[in-house]
């Protein structure tokens, strides 16, 4: 069906990886990703280099700029799972691609441009059935540690609306309205099946009259208004832009918005606002803002495991982050570095650093030394932050496979710059560590929440604080601190609340 291999006429052969990276791009409305399970790597290498020897613009990985997925011989349980991710992955708001079979892109090729997407070439995804679901109201535990989370979830459209009021809630530092949006979210992320009438919020914890009356408006509009309003508004897209900078929090955007500041570029006139951090989170900010892949952290906890046996034998390297939660992008990777005889972490951190500098692989980074001699009291008393000797790096990782010449998408940039965060932990709170560093943050919130109103513990990511005994109850692993707590244990990937 598809034109065998031929040689393109004028600079672009088709044939020449880098001379198709060059090709004019003559469609810029069209953004094409091949899906490569099925496929296989050589065949869509091979498509990959016909589209762009013929004007297409082709991506190698699934951003939000794609407008056309392309898959060949996916099941329609295959391409309804692939759906799931991407919407769980895809920053809110993001429009949903066409999910096409390869017949669109074999269409369009034979015609030269783009063809119209006709319901024929659309992939039959199965849409979840409401009469599947209970049509009662549904129920759930208040606390998210109380009730399993999973990263791919039935209400996707419901839980990123108010999650974009939670957010702009945080940009205007209402802590409240933030915390009761996130949590209503989070919420329809736990429940087993799709919202389909109002009528089943009633006995949901966390619904007020306002996040009731966003999800009533999306059920029966499609649309909210206030969320489109917010999403438009100059005010949150400065702020969301700003915030993602490494190093610019909300208090440092809304100064900068306030003083009229509105791009990226306005603020590289501004050398001297800017930290060292923030001038690194600006000078590789095109790298940063590209979510980090799965096979990243992989490769990055591989290159660590080498740098930290050799610092100190036995030591260990465990990732944890959204990436131990089963997700498969990440906007850095978290590890936490420790060894089984206590003490034995000490100093490893610099002499690992001191590799990775040797390396050449630090762009940037930020060493903060221990500060667990300080008055435990003020540790239990912070939300967030724990006082662990931690380096906040940004690394160059190293990518072969772009570099090599019969890269599908011709000679890349051989490395890309990658947000990482190495924290060392001694092994006696290494679980709590474990269990702080996983996340989800909204989960650690409601972790210790609940410990603290329900169980009169105080929990953070050193230990579990008994303070009518005064004493610390140890734990080895995370199960233990879960059945301290009477919680049932929930594995990582049932903490993305
Ligand atoms: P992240 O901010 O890295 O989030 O914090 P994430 O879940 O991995 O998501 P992405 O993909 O990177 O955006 C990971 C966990 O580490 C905790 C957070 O509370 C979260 O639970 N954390 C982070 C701390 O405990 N202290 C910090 O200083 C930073
Ligand atoms: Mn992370």
């Amino acid at each position: 069906m598809l034109p065998k291999r031929r040689r393109a006429r004028g600079s672009c052969p088709g044939g020449s990886a880098a001379a198709a990276a060059e090709c004019p791009v003559r469609f810029p409305d069209v953004v094409i990703h091949l899906v490569e399970s099925r496929m296989g790597r050589s065949r869509r290498a091979f498509l990959t280099r016909l589209a762009r020897s013929k004007g297409f613009r082709v991506l190698e990985t699934c951003s939000s700029e794609v407008t056309h997925v392309v898959m060949e011989q996916m099941s329609a349980e295959e391409a309804g799972r692939w759906q799931e991710c991407w919407a769980a992955a895809a920053p809110p708001g993001c429009p949903f691609p066409a999910l096409l079979d390869v017949s669109w892109f074999t269409d369009s090729m034979t015609a030269g441009q783009p063809v119209p997407v006709e319901q024929r070439h659309r992939l039959e995804v199965p849409k979840p059935k409401p009469e599947e679901g209970p049509q009662g109201p549904l129920w759930l535990p208040a606390y998210a540690c109380q009730r399993p989370t999973p990263l791919h979830h039935h209400n996707t459209m419901l839980s990123e609306a108010l999650e974009t009021l939670a957010e702009a809630a945080s940009f205007e530092g209402s802590e409240g309205r933030f915390l009761s949006f996130r949590r209503a979210a989070s919420v329809l992320r736990a429940l087993p099946c799709p919202i389909t009438a109002p009528s089943q919020l009633q006995a949901l914890p966390h619904f007020g009259e306002h996040s009731s009356k966003v999800v009533q408006e999306l059920l029966e509009h499609g649309l909210c208004e206030e969320v489109e309003r917010v999403r438009g508004s100059e005010r949150f897209r400065t702020m969301k832009l700003f915030t993602q900078v490494f190093g610019v929090g909300v208090k440092t955007a809304d100064r900068w918005y306030q003083d009229g500041l509105r791009s990226l570029d306005d603020l590289r006139q501004h050398p001297r606002t800017l930290t060292s951090q923030q001038k690194a989170g600006l000078q590789y900010h095109q790298d940063l803002s590209c979510p980090v892949q799965r096979p990243d952290a992989e490769a990055l906890q591989c290159l660590l495991e080498v740098a930290v046996g050799q610092a100190q034998p036995g030591a260990t390297v465990t990732l944890a982050g959204g990436f131990r939660r089963g997700k498969l992008l990440g906007h850095d990777v978290d590890f936490l570095i420790s060894h089984p005889t206590e003490g034995r972490e000490a100093g490893l951190l610099s002499t690992v650093m001191q590799s990775l500098q040797d390396q050449g692989l630090v762009l940037y980074h930020q060493h903060q030394p221990s500060r667990c001699g300080d008055s435990r009291h003020l540790l239990w008393q912070s939300h967030t932050m724990d006082a662990f000797e931690r380096s906040l790096c940004i690394l160059r990782l190293l990518q072969p496979q772009r570099a090599a010449a019969g890269s599908p998408s011709g000679p890349g940039p051989a490395w890309k710059a990658v947000r990482v965060d190495l924290v060392v932990a001694p092994s006696s709170q290494f679980a709590f560590a474990l269990l702080g560093w996983t996340g989800s943050q909204l989960f650690e919130r409601e972790l210790r929440r609940f410990s603290r109103k329900e169980k009169g513990l105080w929990l953070n990511s050193h230990g579990l604080f008994d303070p009518e005994k005064r004493a610390c109850l140890p734990a080895a692993t995370e199960e233990d601190i879960f059945c301290h707590l009477g919680l049932r244990y929930l594995p990582p990937e049932e903490r993305n609340a």
